[in-house]
């Protein structure tokens, strides 16, 4: 199979990683990749967010398979046209990928589909928002509509920083808060059928002990030990189940990765996002404890066979993933500083670049994530870390607690 990986962060390394490593893989392209990405496929040229180009760069490469790993291309419509071609695609349609396009429609979608969700008002001026803050009450929960690369949200106890943050969106969506544990289920489809993949935890403040701004995450481990059995189970009878009906309903079905971003409540789990692809760095932990091939996986969801696909295979131990972040991150991260110690195995590329001597330098917010599995959870956490140890980067910034309080059984429900 010729396999062309569109993306170039961190999730699309560990995308390049579990595509490689499946033997029905002949040939693999990325675009337009990044330095990490470079050991494992060819790299293109183009701009991701282009259809057009996308759908004539897969013809070009004689793809069987495109996979689009993030969202603002299938916004767009790459998916569209690279299927327009006939090219099987991994990814769902611009109609599709307004579930995490836009919190309003996806929060129609799943009004609609009866999804236990926090209640919300979208709000177009800041008098409403006002009026939405106070109905609702603190902590506030305050989202710009549109993509905001995750880092369109503020949750806080101030109402002042609530509507500053809903004055400078212009169109807002204002929530309930929703108290509990998060978790990050990837639900592989090819719109009826699924495949859920194992969940994971994911750190989205910047500092330790869940303190700072958001980001677009600092780390994650798999599996959820702490987890109620019947997670899985339970997230897909009421929350996937009826919203991918739903989008079947309206001639726009979902097929490619849906991503239920949820906290576990003491009323059970309540979605907090939708997104329309792998999350990034879930995708890290998740893919290095996949044992089953991933591009057959993925292709089957492309090409609406799904529902004849072996059950997906496991390995037994941990993952965790930490992620190394540029100075100043998430404000706008200072770029062109010097990376050593970055071409070792577990080390994902995000924002990362090679300056004009070759030299390996960050090119983003969020650099790189060191991966590492192990029998268990501490062993995993213990790899992790040590590996950090082998990096250096000026300004770096990376969370000491990733997995931690999962290690020590403080997690509860
Ligand atoms: P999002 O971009 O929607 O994933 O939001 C980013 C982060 O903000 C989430 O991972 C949560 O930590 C937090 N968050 C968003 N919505 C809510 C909510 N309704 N209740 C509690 N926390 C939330
Ligand atoms: N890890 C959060 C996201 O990918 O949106």
């Amino acid at each position: 199979m010729r396999v062309l990986l569109i993306g170039s962060g961190g999730r699309e390394h560990a995308l390049a990683v579990g595509l490689s490593n499946d033997p029905s893989v002949d040939f693999l392209a990325a675009a337009p990749g990044n330095p990490g990405i470079a050991q494992l496929a060819e790299l293109h040229e183009v701009k991701a967010t282009d259809p057009a180009a996308v759908a004539a760069l897969a013809v070009e490469l004689s793809a069987d398979l495109v996979v689009i790993g993030p969202e603002a291309p299938l916004v767009a419509g790459v998916a569209d046209a690279v299927r327009a071609k006939g090219i099987a695609c991994f990814g769902p349609s611009a109609a599709a990928a307004r579930l995490e396009g836009s919190k309003a429609f996806a929060n129609e979608i799943m009004a609609a589909a009866g999804v236990p969700t926090a209640r919300s008002f979208a709000c177009t001026s800041v008098a409403e928002a006002a009026a939405a803050l106070d109905e609702l009450g603190a902590p506030y929960v305050v989202k710009n509509d549109g993509l905001a690369a995750g880092k369109g949200v503020v949750v806080t106890d101030d109402l002042e920083e609530a509507l500053i943050h809903a004055e400078a969106c212009g169109k807002v969506v204002i929530e309930e808060f929703l108290p509990g544990p998060e978790v990050s289920l990837f639900v592989v489809t090819d719109g009826t059928a699924v495949a859920p993949l194992m969940p994971a935890q994911d750190f989205k403040r910047l500092l330790d002990g869940d303190e700072g701004p958001n980001t677009g995450g600092m780390g994650a481990y798999a599996p959820l030990d702490w987890a109620p059995a019947d997670l899985v189970e339970r997230v897909l009878r009421e929350t996937v189940e009826p919203t991918l009906a739903e989008m079947r309903k309206r001639g726009t079905p979902f097929a490619g990765l849906l991503y239920v971003g949820l906290a576990l409540t003491p009323d059970g789990p309540k979605v907090i996002e939708f997104n329309a692809r792998f999350g990034d760095p879930e995708t890290q932990v998740v893919l290095a404890l996949l044992e089953s091939p991933l591009a057959g996986l993925l292709h089957a969801a492309a090409t609406g066979t799904l529902a004849g696909h072996e059950p997906l295979r496991w390995s037994d131990g941990a993952a965790v993933t930490v992620v190394v972040a540029s100075h100043n991150y998430p404000g706008v991260p200072r770029t062109g500083d010097v990376i050593e110690g970055a071409e070792r195995p577990g080390v994902i590329h995000a924002g990362t670049a090679r300056d004009a001597g070759g030299a390996l330098v960050s090119a983003g917010g969020r650099v790189l994530s060191v991966t590492a599995t192990g029998a268990d959870l501490t062993a995993a956490r213990e790899a992790a870390y040590a590996l950090i140890e082998g990096i250096r980067l000026d300004g770096a910034q990376f969370r000491t607690d990733i997995a931690l309080r999962a290690v020590e059984g403080r997690i509860t429900l």
